[in-house]
């Protein structure tokens, strides 16, 4: 019996979807097929998932809002899971603090948080991730002062690969420059610590925020945000632009002209125009200045 047979036998009340395009569900719109997609409805759903990819030795990643990701043109031959349901997108308000489950947007985090005056979170304004994305890539900002949603984090909760829930604590969890110890695990939901904040003060700064990024980011055309991690104390983006390399083109994909750390989807790259275009830069900056510029961006496939 062929692996979508039995998947369609499974205990499962979620959404199973076969040869599902990639491109459609990440932000770059680049991607060809997942063999499954999978939207489980809660955690018994998600561990009848993991059974079964166990026992078909199947990989499997999982994805948020797709952002932040290049998925190869060949697509993926494994499990693609997005905790999207309503069960992994709830907020629980816990006095100054809230618990939030790992399939939230961060919009919505925003949107909840603003309204109950909780202060803290209004830096991930207009990053289009999940929380469990954000959790794993330790997301944040530079300007105006360096914040991460790491800093906010007082314990998470995960399964790990075996079924079983645990929670950490703060003290178990090491957040770096766009990274964490998080990624072996599955993330459930965190507890964040905020404080209580004045609306009107909270409204401006995420005007600020999403203004920010409008001026200096080019939004209006499909990407996976920033491609490269700044080196330290350096800036990727300038130094792509002082190789001269904004505008260079490989098919459809593009330096973007306004900030040169974003290679944006012009209208039908695929993952190989992208690739020769990071080795591209990459080899310019190295050649520049001696520097070996790292993706941040998570490249899955085949
Ligand atoms: N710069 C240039 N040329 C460019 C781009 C930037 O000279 O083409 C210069 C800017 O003028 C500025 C400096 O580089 O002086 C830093 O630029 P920016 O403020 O845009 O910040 P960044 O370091 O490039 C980081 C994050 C962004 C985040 C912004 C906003 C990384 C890799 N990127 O960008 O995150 O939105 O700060 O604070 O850490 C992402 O992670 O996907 C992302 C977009």
């Amino acid at each position: 019996m062929s692996s979508s047979m039995h998947l369609r036998n499974l205990p499962f009340k979620g959404k199973i979807k076969f040869n599902e395009p990639l491109y459609k569900r990440t932000t770059f719109k680049i991607g060809g097929l997942a063999k499954f997609w999978a939207e489980p409805k809660d955690i018994d759903d998600l561990r009848s998932l993991l059974d079964f990819s166990k026992k078909k030795s199947l990989p499997l990643f999982f994805i948020g809002k797709g952002s932040n990701l290049l998925v190869k043109d060949e697509g993926y031959r494994g499990m693609v899971i997005c905790l999207n349901s309503p069960y992994f997108r709830r907020i629980d308000l816990q006095d100054n603090a809230i618990f939030v489950c790992s399939g939230v947007a961060l919009n919505n985090l925003i949107n909840f948080t603003e309204t109950k005056t909780l202060s803290g979170c209004e830096f991930l304004s207009g990053i289009p991730g999940t929380v469990g994305g954000a959790l794993v890539t330790n997301t944040g900002v530079r300007k105006p002062k360096a914040c991460n949603i790491g800093d906010l984090v007082e314990e998470v909760t995960i399964m790990d690969y075996n079924g079983r829930v645990k929670t950490l604590d703060k003290k178990q969890i090491t957040f770096g420059y766009r990274s964490s110890n998080l990624s072996k695990y599955i993330i459930l939901g965190a507890r964040l610590k905020l404080k209580k904040g004045d609306r009107q003060n909270m409204l401006k700064n995420i005007k600020g925020f999403m203004e920010y990024r409008r001026k200096t980011q080019e939004l209006s055309r499909p990407s996976a945000g920033c491609v490269f991690k700044n080196p330290p104390n350096r800036s990727a983006g300038k130094l792509i632009e002082l190789c001269g390399l904004k505008g260079t083109r490989v098919g459809d994909a593009c330096v973007s002209s306004k900030h040169a750390n974003f290679i944006v989807n012009l209208r039908s790259a695929q993952a190989k125009d992208v690739l020769k275009l990071i080795d591209l830069v990459q080899m310019k900056v190295k050649e520049k200045f001696g520097i070996n510029l790292e993706p941040e961006i998570k490249i899955v496939g085949e």
